[in-house]
């Protein structure tokens, strides 16, 4: 009788452990396994509601017509002042850009020349917050600035600081490209058709064979328009610091010195929207190849009709 007690106390037991253990493993479980998929999940919920709420709360494009992208690509600050950009003192320069000034006005007016003969065109300033000098100035900003003060944007047939923007991040040649196409996309809620970049002539390699070819923009949508600064160019330079890392390293992502250049250019510490605004360029605002192989996933100009495509919002 006593025997028969302690062995039915000890399968009682034996059971007890056993549902205890159960109760741990299943909820080691449940908080290993689903919660973190419930809360993916949520989190990409969260994420998109987040975009389709920003998106909404957007007004109508100021250039419903856009199809073609302009980008002067910034190289330095404009910091005012009643010269209006012809003298150094006015900008925040690199000691090799002494006596440049004149070929970023000029680089501001063949953008606004560009801009006033194609009225399905969008004029973007390319340039982040790159100088501590500066303060948090940017250089697309500086530019537009510098255009307003000098009286370019006055045009007797239409408004064209409807036309304009800035793309205020980008940090190096390859960003200027990009981050103004997602700032295209921003502002229009399509991606350009044509591209037109306006920068210094030595640097029309990189762009149009390295940067074009990374971004796989077709040859055919892609103009380049070159404007050199006086004096000497050091083609030794442009082919060090920038063709022969961005051939290796055509997204910039991890050869040392142009990814150290982007830390550089970035004091205040931005970062950009686009993995919001641009969200079918996710996959290419996060790539990075370590043997620099090209980005193989789809891009939205692949498709020619690219307006019908895209026409979301
Ligand atoms: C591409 O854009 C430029 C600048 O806006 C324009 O002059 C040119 O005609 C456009 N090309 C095509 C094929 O649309």
């Amino acid at each position: 009788m006593r025997s028969s007690l302690l062995s039915t106390l000890t399968s009682f037991r034996f059971l007890l452990i056993l549902f205890a253990a159960s109760c741990i493993i299943f909820t080691v479980f449940l908080t290993h396994t689903l919660t973190p998929l419930y809360l993916r999940r949520e989190s990409v919920d969260c994420f998109e509601h987040a975009r389709l709420k920003a998106e909404s709360e957007l007004g109508p494009t100021t250039a419903p017509n856009a199809r073609n992208l302009i980008v002067v690509a910034g190289h330095a600050i404009w910091t005012g002042g009643s010269q209006q950009g012809n003298a150094d003192s006015e900008w925040i320069l690199r000691p090799f850009q002494k006596g440049q000034q004149s070929t970023f006005v000029a680089h501001i007016e063949r953008g606004i020349e560009e801009l006033v003969k194609d009225q399905n065109s969008l004029l973007v300033f390319s340039g982040g917050q790159t100088s501590s000098l500066a303060g948090p100035v940017s250089e697309s900003q500086s530019y537009y600035n510098l255009a307003q003060s000098r009286g370019l944007l006055s045009s007797k047939t239409e408004e064209l600081s409807l036309r304009i923007t800035t793309e205020e991040f980008a940090r190096d040649s390859y960003e200027n490209i990009l981050f103004s196409i997602c700032r295209f996309h921003e502002f229009t809620g399509q991606y350009p058709s044509n591209i037109t970049v306006i920068s210094h002539n030595f640097k029309r390699g990189r762009f149009t064979r390295l940067h074009r070819a990374a971004l796989r923009i077709p040859e055919a949508n892609f103009n380049f328009v070159g404007i050199d600064p006086p004096g000497e160019i050091s083609k030794e330079g442009e082919l060090n610091s920038a063709v022969v890392p961005f051939s290796a390293d055509p997204y910039g992502c991890f050869d040392q010195a142009l990814v150290t250049k982007r830390v550089e250019r970035n004091p205040f510490r931005r970062r950009t929207p686009y993995f919001e605004s641009c969200p079918e360029l996710n996959g290419l605002l996060n790539y990075c190849d370590a043997e620099g192989r090209f980005f193989e996933g789809t891009l939205p100009w692949d498709s020619k009709e690219l307006h019908e495509v895209n026409d979301t919002y």
